[in-house]
């Protein structure tokens, strides 16, 4: 009985959906745990490219359940597109996607309640993705959500109607000009309330628990990334939801002694979409170099992610608290071809040098300390063993286990399912 997690250890967008899709075939049941249509997870196979917000990233495969979670919430109306776009590909969804009653739903005057904060926030605006997220997660804390098994029961629509109301109402209180049509909105989110229900709705911490009894091999699929962790993230500059390995267990209902593996997953270097402190920034050639061979736009809202060098500062703290077992290291073929590879081993603070997380790292009380490694000028997409990548990466790879203490066990090196090498234990390389 054991449960495997995969999770982001940066600003989220590190490449999940892609390993995710990569490693489906050795599991039974693919669940997401958190987060919602916030996310975008970018999965790529014979010349296509999905991209999935709420539907977990095994759903290309036949051999998988996938499950949403009861820590994940839903946008109904996100959640049909969705379903839409899949059918587009002939997959049999009914068969293959689960949902979790507990699982919260995003109401459109969540959304609204999104917009209406961030526009009051003005320059100090999270830069949310503008789904709902927050205001959702606020009513899940604060005891007056809708879940999915609402919907099944009679007078849900009064349910419904009296917090949209009440949100309706608050929408007054942050006093900015919001031009939206309501009755539209409802609509939409009727026909999404519609196609929701086509799919099993269950209780999935049951589902889940008598899977690991019967031995299925389960993997727990985080969204976004550790540093936007509402508890350990750059706070106030995360998201709501708890995306380090403790929300694997509340968002599913797994007890902590079921986890084994955690998989770790980390760009070659660092990227970050919306505000928040990112001490290893680049604002020079280097960094818009990153961003343009990396393709470096969010996969949900478009927006330029920022780039920078990897910061191991940050990562060492994300491998702890997720008690990461083995690392994924994505994208390593956008740093090819820069002659020099920075990595950040510690901050200067307050006049010290610090290998710890701060409680702040905005960018006037940290300032970066590098280690500059060769680069290396090969292409590295077409490769498929771990002995073919160049010396400088090899040598990148090696310091990067040394200082984090876990193992490389996957370089990816091109969006495709196919573009993926397994590195074997240490022992038998
Ligand atoms: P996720 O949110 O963690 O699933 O990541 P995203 O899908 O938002 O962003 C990752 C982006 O990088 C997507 O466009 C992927 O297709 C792409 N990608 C993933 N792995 C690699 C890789 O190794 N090399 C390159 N060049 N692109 C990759
Ligand atoms: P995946 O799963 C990158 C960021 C937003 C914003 C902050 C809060 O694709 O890695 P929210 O809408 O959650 O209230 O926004 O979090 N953010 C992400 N950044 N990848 C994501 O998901 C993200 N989900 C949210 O840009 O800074
Ligand atoms: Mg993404």
């Amino acid at each position: 009985m054991a449960v495997d997690l995969l999770l982001g250890l940066q600003w989220g967008d590190e490449g999940k959906g892609k390993i995710v899709d990569v490693l489906t075939r050795n599991y039974d049941i693919i669940a997401r745990f958190q987060g919602g249509p916030n996310a975008g997870h970018t999965l790529e196979f014979d010349g296509i490219k999905h991209v999935l917000h709420t539907i977990p990233s095994g759903i290309f495969h036949e051999n998988a359940a996938n499950v949403v979670g009861n820590g994940v919430v839903i946008d109904p109306v996100i959640f049909r597109k969705e379903l839409q776009n899949l059918e587009k590909f002939n997959i049999d969804i009914s068969s293959r996607l689960l949902i979790s009653r507990k699982a919260h739903l995003i109401l459109p005057t969540h959304r609204l309640l999104d917009a209406a904060s961030e526009a009051a926030k003005g320059k100090a605006k999270i830069g949310s993705t503008l789904k709902g997220i927050g205001p959702a997660y606020m009513d899940k804390t604060g005891r007056n959500g809708m879940r999915v098994g609402d919907l099944e029961l009679d007078g849900w629509r009064d349910k419904y109607r009296a917090l949209a109301n009440k949100h309706e109402a608050m929408i007054q209180f942050y006093d900015v000009d919001l031009q939206y049509n309501l009755k539209e909105l409802e609509a939409e989110f009727l026909l999404g309330v519609q196609a929701l229900k086509k799919i099993p709705i269950i209780d999935s911490e049951e589902y889940l628990y008598q899977a690991q009894k019967k031995g299925k091999r389960i993997l727990a699929e985080g969204a976004q990334g550790s540093m936007l962790d509402i508890d350990f993230g750059t706070y106030p500059y995360v998201t709501s939801s708890n995306t380090t390995a403790a929300g694997a267990c509340t968002g599913l209902g797994i007890a902590p002694n079921m986890i084994r593996e955690v998989y770790g997953i980390f760009k070659a270097y660092a990227t970050r979409v919306g505000s928040g402190p990112f001490p290893t920034e680049l604002f020079d050639d280097d960094g818009a170099r990153i961003a343009r061979i990396g393709n470096e736009f969010g996969a949900t809202t478009g927006r330029p992610r920022r780039c920078g060098w990897l910061d191991l500062v940050a990562l060492k703290y994300a491998v702890r608290i997720n008690g990461v077992t083995q690392l994924m290291m994505m994208k390593a073929d956008v740093l090819s071809g820069m002659p020099k590879i920075k990595v950040c081993t510690a901050y200067h603070y307050k006049g010290e040098v610090i290998e710890h997380l701060p409680f702040n790292i905005e960018a006037e009380n940290v300032t970066p300390v590098y280690t500059e490694m060769p680069g290396w000028s090969q292409d590295l997409t077409e490769l498929s063993e771990a002995d073919a990548l160049p010396g400088p990466l090899k040598n990148y790879i090696a310091f990067l286990e040394q200082e984090l203490e876990v193992p490389v066990r996957i370089v990816s090196v091109g969006p495709d399912r196919t573009q993926t090498i397994q590195r074997q234990p240490a022992e038998s390389q």
